[in-house]
């Protein structure tokens, strides 16, 4: 395994839920760690969880310019991941989304591949890339042609850019269902739906943001994975 001591690790979407706790894993192994996101909100949080181990700054992955300045600031990058949900996420059967709903949830692609692309010339040749999909891409349910639709995409440009980017290592984690800011539409039911959601799994929980983050980091470390994916989803795609 790689050492993260003194390596660069930029997250985008690295303010809340699966990225900050990557960013806070990494800080503690010793890297040098970049979160980004585009909220006040998730940025204040983000701060205050850092407590000076890491730094946060303002891009959304949407934005080249942005992205740019921040993996200029960060000085080159060992580690990219990326977790910025960056697009819609319509839960409702294929035929009742327009065609609007469904295009849009493709801002998570769009967003990946910019964060990627633009990553290029900074990246080190004996570094990683690391994006999350969603156990949605290979668990087909009702209502959720979108996000699967769209997380097949992320799984098989992941493997695509594996291909070209080698000895870049490019690779997927892919949560089931964890208790991240995404739920916090559930309101007060909170709790109780996320355990309805989860009570058909065979692990019969939400999983935590630090449980994915153990995902990221290892594939970060481990030189001899590629083109993978990590399931970290209690085992979601099995029930
Ligand atoms: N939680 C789950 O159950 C679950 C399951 C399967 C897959 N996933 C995937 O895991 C990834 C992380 O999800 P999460 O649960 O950790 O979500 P989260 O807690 O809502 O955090 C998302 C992070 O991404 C940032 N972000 C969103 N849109 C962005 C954009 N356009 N540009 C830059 N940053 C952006 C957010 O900050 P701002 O909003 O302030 O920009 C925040 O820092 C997503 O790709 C999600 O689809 C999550």
């Amino acid at each position: 395994m790689s050492d993260l001591n003194g390596k660069t690790v930029v997250i985008v979407g690295g303010t809340a839920g699966i990225g900050l706790a990557t960013a806070k894993a990494a800080a503690a192994a010793g890297a040098r760690v970049w979160a980004a996101g585009r909220s006040e909100a998730h940025r204040d949080k983000a701060i205050a969880a850092a407590q000076g181990a890491f730094e946060v700054r303002e891009a959304d992955t949407h934005d080249a310019e942005a992205l740019a300045a921040l993996y200029r600031e960060a000085g080159g990058i060992d580690h990219l991941v990326s977790c910025a949900i960056g697009g819609e996420r319509t839960l409702k059967p294929f035929l009742q989304q327009t065609e609007q709903q469904f295009q849009a949830a493709y801002g998570k692609l769009w967003g990946y591949a910019k964060a990627v692309r633009v990553s290029a010339p900074f990246l080190a040749d004996d570094g990683s890339i690391t994006l999350v999909s969603g156990s949605p891409a290979r668990k087909i349910k009702p209502g959720q042609s979108a996000l699967s639709c769209v997380g097949g995409s992320v799984e098989n440009l992941v493997r695509c850019l594996a291909v070209e980017m080698a000895p870049v290592r490019v690779n997927i984690v892919s949560p089931g269902t964890i208790d991240t800011a995404m739920f916090d539409w559930l309101g007060d039911d909170r709790n109780d739906r996320l355990n309805a959601m989860t009570a058909g799994h065979l692990i019969k929980r939400a999983g935590t943001p630090e449980e994915v983050a153990e995902g990221i980091l290892f594939v970060m470390k481990n030189r001899f994975v590629t083109g993978t994916t990590v399931d970290v989803d209690g085992g979601r795609i099995l029930s």
